[in-house]
C-alpha cells in the first residue's frame, strides 16, 4: 500500500472513537461513507415500517434493536473500507478497529476467493443400480445441465452464471446398502444462490428418476461449500521474536485442541457474523458451512492459522473457510440498512463483501490471540464491560462516572470484577448521598 494512501485513512480514522454521535455522522459524511439523506435515515426512531416486517416473516410482533456501529482503520487489498458491525457483544468493534490499526502501520491483508460454484444436492437414499445410475448420468450430464440452465437458470446465465456440472458420490449406509448423492454445481453471480439452486434441483428431480429408473429423495443446497472458498492473509512486519512465537503457540493450540479450535472460531465469526447481519445475509448459513469446513478433516480445528518467521521478523496470518453471501435479493435487497450498510463499505460485488468478512474475521482473531497470549482477556473485555455492569445495576446519569471509576479501581486491584460489585458500589454511593428516591432503585 503506498505512503500516501496510509497517511490519508489515518488522518480519515483518527480519534474516531473520542467523536460523539453528531461527529461520527460528520466524519462518516467527510468521507463519503454516508449522504445527509442516510445520516436522517439512522436517526429516525422507527426506521424501518411494520409492513416491511411482515413481508419476510409471519406472525410479526415488531422489531428486535440491534447496536450498530462501524470499525475503522481496515485497509483490505490496498482499499480503505468503513465497515458497518450489527453487534451486541460490547468488546468487539474496539478491538477489531484496534487491531486492525496495528496491522495497518505495520503490515497489510490480501484476500481472494478460491473457485465460484455452490453445491445443490440430490439424495438417492436406496440405490438399485449404481453402475447404471453412474452411466446414465454421465450420459446425459450436458442436456440436463442445458435444461436447467434454459427452464430455471436463464437469468443466471444472463449474467454470466448458471449450472456448470453434474457430480456423483456414493456414500455407504449403516445398514450396508447403499446412498448416493447427486452434487449439481452452479455459479449464482451476486446471489448467496440458495433459493435458485433448490429450484434447480427440485427440477432436475424428476427427469433424473425418470432416466434412471432410481427413486429419488430430497433436494437441498449444501452449506459446505468447500468448492468456494475465502482466503485472507495478514502480514505484519518487524514484529518481536516472543510476541511472534507466543501468537504462533497460541495458535497452534486451536489448531491440535477442538475444545480451543471451537473458541477460537468463535472469535474469528465475532468479526463476521455482525457484517453478515448488517447486510442481511444468512449468518446461519455461513456459520454452518464455517464449522463444517473447520470439521473436513475429521477433527473440528481452527480456520485460522498464524506463523511466525524469526529470520523476517513476520508473523502471518491466514483464514480460510467458505463464506458465501449475496449482495441482492431477499433483506439485502428489501431491507433499507442492508443497502445502506453495502453502500457504506462500497461493496461492488459479493466476492469482495464475502473478502471483507474474512479479513475482519482474521484480523478479530489476530486481537484476541495478542490479548490472550499477552495481558489477558479480563483487560481489554472488562474496561468495556464496566459500562455494562454500571447500567445493569440501574445506575443513573449523574451516577455513572462515579460507579465507573469505583469499579475500576476494583478491576485494578482484584483483577476481575462483576455485577454484584457494580450493585454495591450502587448502593454504597446512594446511602452517602442519602438518595432514596423510588425512581432510583437499585435494581
Ligand atoms: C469472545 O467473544 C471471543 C474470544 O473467546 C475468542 C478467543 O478466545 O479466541 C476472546
Amino acid at each position: 500500500m503506498s505512503k500516501q494512501l496510509n497517511e490519508e485513512v489515518q488522518k480519515l480514522f483518527s480519534g474516531f472513537s473520542k467523536l460523539n454521535k453528531k461527529e461520527r455522522y460528520q466524519k462518516l459524511v467527510e468521507m463519503g461513507a454516508l449522504d445527509s439523506s442516510d445520516v436522517e435515515y439512522l436517526q429516525k426512531k422507527e426506521p424501518v415500517s411494520f409492513d416491511l416486517a411482515e413481508k419476510f416473516i409471519e406472525n410479526v410482533i415488531g422489531y428486535f434493536h440491534m447496536p450498530m456501529g462501524v470499525v475503522t482503520n481496515f485497509i483490505i487489498d490496498e482499499k480503505p473500507y468503513v465497515i458497518p458491525m450489527a453487534v451486541e457483544e460490547t468488546s468487539i468493534i474496539a478491538a477489531a478497529s484496534k487491531t486492525a490499526k496495528w496491522v495497518k502501520e505495520n503490515g497489510y491483508i490480501k484476500t481472494e476467493v478460491i473457485g465460484q460454484e455452490i453445491i445443490g444436492q440430490i439424495q438417492i437414499p436406496k440405490v438399485k443400480n449404481y453402475e447404471f445410475l453412474s452411466a446414465k448420468l454421465a450420459e446425459n450430464k450436458q442436456n440436463l445441465i442445458d435444461q436447467a440452465n434454459v427452464e430455471v437458470a436463464a437469468g443466471l446465465v444472463r449474467r454470466g452464471g448458471g449450472v456448470t456440472d453434474i457430480k456423483l458420490r456414493p456414500i455407504e449406509r449403516p445398514d450396508g446398502g447403499m446412498m448416493a448423492v447427486i452434487h449439481v454445481m452452479a455459479n449464482t453471480c451476486e446471489a448467496m444462490g440458495a433459493n435458485i439452486i433448490n429450484q434447480v434441483t427440485e427440477f432436475l428431480k424428476p427427469i433424473i428418476q425418470q432416466m434412471t429408473g432410481e427413486e429419488l429423495g430430497m433436494c437441498i443446497l449444501s452449506n459446505l461449500v468447500d468448492t468456494k472458498v475465502t482466503r485472507a492473509t495478514v502480514v505484519l512486519k518487524n514484529i518481536n521474536t516472543e510476541l511472534g512465537k507466543s501468537i504462533e503457540e497460541g495458535s497452534l493450540f486451536s489448531q491440535i485442541d477442538p475444545y480451543r479450535a471451537a473458541t477460537n472460531n468463535k472469535g474469528v465469526l465475532n468479526g463476521i457474523d455482525p457484517i453478515l447481519i448488517a447486510t442481511g445475509n444468512d449468518w446461519r448459513a455461513v456459520e454452518a458451512g464455517i464449522h463444517a469446513y473447520a470439521s473436513r478433516t475429521g477433527q473440528y480445528t481452527s480456520i485460522t492459522k498464524w506463523t511466525y518467521n524469526e529470520d523476517t521478523s513476520e508473523l502471518t496470518g491466514v483464514f480460510e473457510a467458505p463464506i458465501v453471501v449475496g449482495t441482492v435479493g431477499g433483506v439485502t435487497k428489501l431491507h433499507p440498512t442492508a443497502q445502506l450498510s453495502l453502500k457504506m463499505m462500497g461493496i461492488e460485488s459479493s466476492n469482495e463483501l464475502s473478502q471483507v468478512c474474512a479479513a475482519v474475521g482474521l484480523v478479530q482473531n489476530l486481537g484476541a490471540i495478542k490479548a490472550l497470549t499477552t495481558v489477558g482477556i479480563i483487560e481489554g473485555h472488562m474496561k468495556l464491560h464496566i459500562q455494562n455492569l454500571t447500567l445493569g445495576a440501574g445506575a443513573e446519569e449523574r451516577e455513572i462516572p462515579i460507579v465507573q471509576k469505583k469499579l475500576e479501581e476494583i478491576l485494578k486491584l482484584k483483577k476481575r470484577i462483576s455485577l454484584s460489585h457494580a450493585i454495591e458500589v450502587l448502593k454504597e454511593l446512594r446511602s452517602s448521598h442519602k438518595v432514596t428516591t423510588q425512581h432510583n432503585e437499585v435494581r
